[in-house]
Formats: structure tokens, sequence, C-alpha cells
């Protein structure tokens, strides 16, 4: 394989490509409103076959080479990934790459069975999406019966596992789960466990998204610091998405992701590989390169790597800085189809 091992590749706007998103699976076992809404995502959705998905395979293979252009973390997504089929080897695949961080969002309902055979299998670190700690608000958000006891009993069983520290994802809309926010900043606090904040993302083409919806990060940062007084605190690497706070009392961090009234374009180092093998540089794509259709045409390593160049050399994404300015043209690709 050519391409020297760390060399950063850089875009049109001086970012460095240094995260890769992997959906293993374009499907859930939840149905979260802000996601994958029933109406859309039914019994009629059609999925991707087995077949279109990567292969145990392309995935490392691929993998390889973004790290030889400089790729040092790799975080598998969804849909929702332990419903993958073979996730043990895909994570044992990926832990065996040198200088790699190999970490997972998932949303919690497997990892009583399968959080000991990750961590066997190289996984580092677990984020758990959970969205309230209130049954029947869980309920609304997650369109499941799902009770939150069993996501609980995933967070204790990566934590046990030692995915640590495990990062806990809250989405927030005004209108339907405000009231968690510090239900859950309380219950999170101590616990080790850094809870995130998300706001509510006009991600895909499905949820009707609607600015009103959005709780703005300040306002949760407000809501947390006048009950337990924060002090912000520096990123811990270039480019993370979480501003950062921790409790003045010593029980631990929380972050506030903003990505609608503080976006942080200018430091996005990430691509996204979506399940059936198409590259995106930005959440908010309307369509991908298929290095599926290179690799299965029998591309060698040199034909792929001089694409992926050239794509992140020409990069110009930030769709979160320009956002409200005219659609350009397009359906954006969904949330659980390029992973989040
Ligand atoms: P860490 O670096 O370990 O903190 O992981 P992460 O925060 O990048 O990953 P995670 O899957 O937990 O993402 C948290 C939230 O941030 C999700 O809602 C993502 O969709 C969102 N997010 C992650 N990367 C981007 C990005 O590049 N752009 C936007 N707009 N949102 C992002
Ligand atoms: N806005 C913000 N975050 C979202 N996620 C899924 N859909 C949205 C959205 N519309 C979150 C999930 C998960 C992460 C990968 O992305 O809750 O934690
Ligand atoms: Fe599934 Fe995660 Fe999307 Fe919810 S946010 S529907 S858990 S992929
Ligand atoms: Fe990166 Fe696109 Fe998100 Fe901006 S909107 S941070 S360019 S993925």
């Amino acid at each position: 394989m050519t391409g020297k091992l760390g060399a950063s590749l850089i875009d049109v706007r001086g970012r460095p490509l240094r995260d890769l998103r992997i959906s293993v699976t374009d499907r859930c076992n939840f149905r979260c409103r802000y996601c994958m809404p029933r109406e859309h995502f039914g019994s009629a959705y059609r999925y991707l076959d087995r077949d279109d998905l990567l292969a145990l395979g392309e995935i490392e293979r691929l993998a390889r080479l973004f790290v030889s252009l400089g790729v040092r973390k790799i975080r598998l997504t969804g849909g929702e990934p332990l419903l993958r089929r073979g996730i043990e080897e895909v994570v044992q695949a990926l832990a065996s790459i040198p200088d790699v961080d190999l970490a997972m969002t998932t949303n919690g309902v497997l990892l009583p069975a399968k959080a000991d055979r990750l961590a066997a299998a190289g996984l580092r670190r677990a984020t758990v999406s959970l969205d309230s700690l209130d049954d029947a608000v869980f309920a609304e958000v997650t369109d499941t019966a799902v009770p939150v006891a069993r996501v609980l009993a995933g967070i204790e069983a990566a934590t046990r596992a030692g995915l640590t520290p495990i990062k806990i994802n809250m989405v927030v809309k005004n209108t339907v789960n405000e009231s968690s926010v510090l239900p859950m900043a309380e219950h999170f606090r101590g616990s080790g466990h850094i809870l995130r904040f998300i706001e509510y993302m006009d991600v895909g083409a499905t949820n009707h998204w609607q600015l009103g919806e959005v709780l703005p990060s300040a306002t949760v940062v407000r809501m947390i610091d006048a009950r337990y007084p924060l002090v912000p605190i520096a990123p811990s690497h270039p480019g993370e998405v979480a501003t950062r706070y921790r409790y003045r009392d010593g029980a631990g961090e929380i972050g506030v992701i903003g990505s609608v009234t503080q976006s942080f374009c200018g430091t996005c180092s990430r691509a996204r590989l979506s399940a059936d093998g198409k590259l995106h540089t930005c959440l908010f794509a309307s369509a991908g390169t298929d290095l599926r259709g290179l690799l299965r045409a029998g591309a060698s390593d040199d034909e792929l790597l001089a694409v992926i160049r050239g794509l992140w050399t020409a990069r110009e994404d930030r769709y979160s800085e320009l956002r409200g300015r005219p659609r350009t043209a397009g359906n954006r690709v969904e949330m659980s189809y390029i992973g989040g």
C-alpha cells in the first residue's frame, strides 16, 4: 500500500482528515422521531440488502486506506450498529489497525448481551444515545416500547466491560424533552459518564425539522448552571464537536453539541462511509462517492487512495455555517443511512 502513515490530507478550508465514521447497517430497532419517523421508515421501507452492505474485508480494507491518509479515530455507527450480523468481527478487524481510537455510537439496547464481546474484540469506547429517564417521554421520542431501564442496563454493561469513559448523547427538542434536561444532568453527575446535549438538527428529509424546536445549547448550559454551577473547559482534542464544561463541585463534566446555533464546520475533520460504501464529506450531503463500486470493480489501493485524496482535497463543505441560505439541489441523505 502506498500513502505515508499519518501524512495529513488537507481540504480547501485547511481541515485535515482525522476521523472516519463507518455506518455498518441502515436498520434500527428504534424509530426516533427525529431520525427514523415511522411514517417513512415503516414496513414498506426498503432497507439495503445484505449484498449491498460493505463486507467485513471491504470495511477493513477501506479503513486501512483511510488510516494511511491520516485518520486516527474510527467510529462505528448505524442505524443501530449492534444489529449488524458479525459486528464483533468488524470490531476485531478494525482494532487490529495500529494507532486508531475505535469507538461506537449505539442506542444501548443490545449492550447487555454484547458489551463483553465487543471489549474483548478491541472496542475502546461506547457512546450511548438516551433522551430521557422518563419512560413516557422516552417512548414519545423513540417510538418503541423499550423501557429506559434497558438502556441504563446497557450503559452499566458497557461500564463493566471497560468501554469508558462512556458518553451519553441526549438530543433535545424543546417541545418534547426539555423537561428531561435537569433530571438527566442530575442522574449522570458523579457517574463518570459524560452527558452531552445535542441540538436537534435538520439532517435528512423526513423529520420535518423546525428551527423553533431547537433548544439552544446556551439555554441548556444556563439551565444546568443555575442548579449545578459549571465551569468551561478546553476541548480534549482539536475538532471536538462538543463544547465542554465541568461541574464546579467536582461531579464530572458535560458537553453541548450546538451544531445549529454554534456551528463547528471550521474544524470538521470527519468523513463518513455509509453502510453501502458511499463516502460523504459532510453529514448534510445529498450524495456520496461509491467506493464499494470501485472496490468491486477491482480498483487497486492506489486507485482508491487517489479517489479519496481527490475528494478530500477538493472538499469545501460547511453546511451548518451556511444553514438558512437557499438549499442546494437534492434531498439530504438520512441520518440512519449516513450514521450521524
Ligand atoms: P467524540 O469525538 O468521541 O466525542 O464523538 P462524536 O461526538 O463525534 O460522536 P457521536 O456519534 O457521539 O456524535 C454526537 C453528535 O454530534 C451526533 O448527533 C452527531 O450527529 C453530531 N455530529 C458528529 N459529527 C458531526 C459533524 O461533523 N457535523 C454535525 N453537524 N454534527 C455532528
Ligand atoms: N439531530 C441531532 N442528533 C441526532 N441524532 C440522530 N438524529 C439526530 C438529529 N436529527 C443523534 C442520535 C445519536 C447520534 C449519532 O446522532 O441521537 O446519538
Ligand atoms: Fe436508531 Fe439512533 Fe436513529 Fe434512534 S437516533 S432511530 S436509535 S439510529
Ligand atoms: Fe462537518 Fe458538514 Fe457537520 Fe459542518 S455540517 S461540521 S462540514 S459534517
